[in-house]
């Protein structure tokens, strides 16, 4: 075999090296990479592909979801949630995979009267299972302009982020029989729906109407993440983790802000806490 073509097999198997290790990290378009899946027309996607906007009215709300399913990486997304009078009203932003085993990492912003604080619920499914809440108070208005909420996910940790600041870490503890999303690639979901049976208040607030339509807003939506499973993608995000900076930036957060922990939740859990808790107190 000549040197000239031992170059180019070479270079063919670089390219090929190449491609499956780099993720896909440009920047999105809502239309090419997430469908409308309900509320037809309340789901509308403008300035060519660059801002989303899911409303909810009387009739229906209304949602996405993305066309690819990711395993490991990082993903952002930029939100300004419904302003005003929003109680009732919940706007989701998760990642979840299919099945009746299914993972999930949840976002929820529960809306609330003019003036009163949005809630921000997170979750953790692993093979089916959740409840694992915590809810948190905001430290500024997430309805005056848009904030990035992003997850990092590994095969060691789940960290969710507001404005790049760490809120919540979900380790993997499968050494002391806790199920972690590992395996299970998963697509990204974002909906706007009424749900004033329970989300204000426990469902003490009703949905205005007469303030309808409800309307947020999405913008640069970033996938620095691996399509479905590659087995040399994964790598690339294992050494994902919080510096002493970030680790203080988390505790700060979850003293001042964080209003609900189920880890801390006795009454709940009268047979014990989930066995998570006690090992990951804050991190
Ligand atoms: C709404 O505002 C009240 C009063 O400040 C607060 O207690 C509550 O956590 C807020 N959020 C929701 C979803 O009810
Ligand atoms: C991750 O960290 C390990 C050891 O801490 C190191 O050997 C490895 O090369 C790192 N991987 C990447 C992709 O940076």
């Amino acid at each position: 075999m000549s040197s000239s073509s031992n170059v180019s097999q070479l270079m063919l198997l670089l390219s090929v090296f190449i491609s499956v290790l780099i993720p896909n990290a440009l920047a999105g378009n809502f239309y090419r990479d997430f469908d409308v899946t309900w509320g037809d027309r309340r789901a509308r996607i403008r300035n060519g592909g660059q801002i989303l906007t899911l409303s909810l009215d009387k009739a229906s709300g209304s949602g996405i979801r993305s066309k690819n399913e990711y395993l490991f990486g990082r993903i952002d997304m930029q939100i300004k949630l419904v302003p005003g009078n929003s109680a009732g009203t919940v706007t989701s932003y998760y990642f979840s995979s299919e099945g009746a085993t299914h993972d999930e990492i949840d976002f929820e912003f529960l809306g609330n009267l003019s003036g009163q604080p949005y809630t921000l619920h997170t979750n953790v499914y692993s093979q089916g299972k959740g409840s694992r809440e915590q809810q948190f108070h905001l430290w500024f208005d997430p309805t005056r302009n848009f904030h990035t909420y992003s997850i990092i996910w590994n095969f060691r940790k789940i960290i969710f982020l507001v404005d790049n600041n760490a809120i919540r870490v979900f380790n993997n503890l499968e050494s002391i029989g806790v199920p972690f999303p590992k395996s299970q690639p998963m697509r990204i979901y974002s909906s706007i729906w009424n749900a004033d049976d329970w989300a204000t208040r426990g469902g003490l607030i009703k949905t205005d109407w007469t303030k309808a339509p409800f309307t947020a807003l999405y913008r640069n939506f970033i996938a620095n993440a691996c399509v479905r499973s590659s087995r040399f993608c994964r790598y690339k995000f294992a050494n994902y983790s919080l510096d002493a900076k970030a680790r203080n930036k988390l505790r700060w957060v979850q003293k001042k802000f964080m209003i609900y922990n189920y880890c801390t939740d006795f009454k709940r859990f009268p047979q014990g806490l989930p066995p998570e808790c006690k090992r990951s107190r804050f991190l």
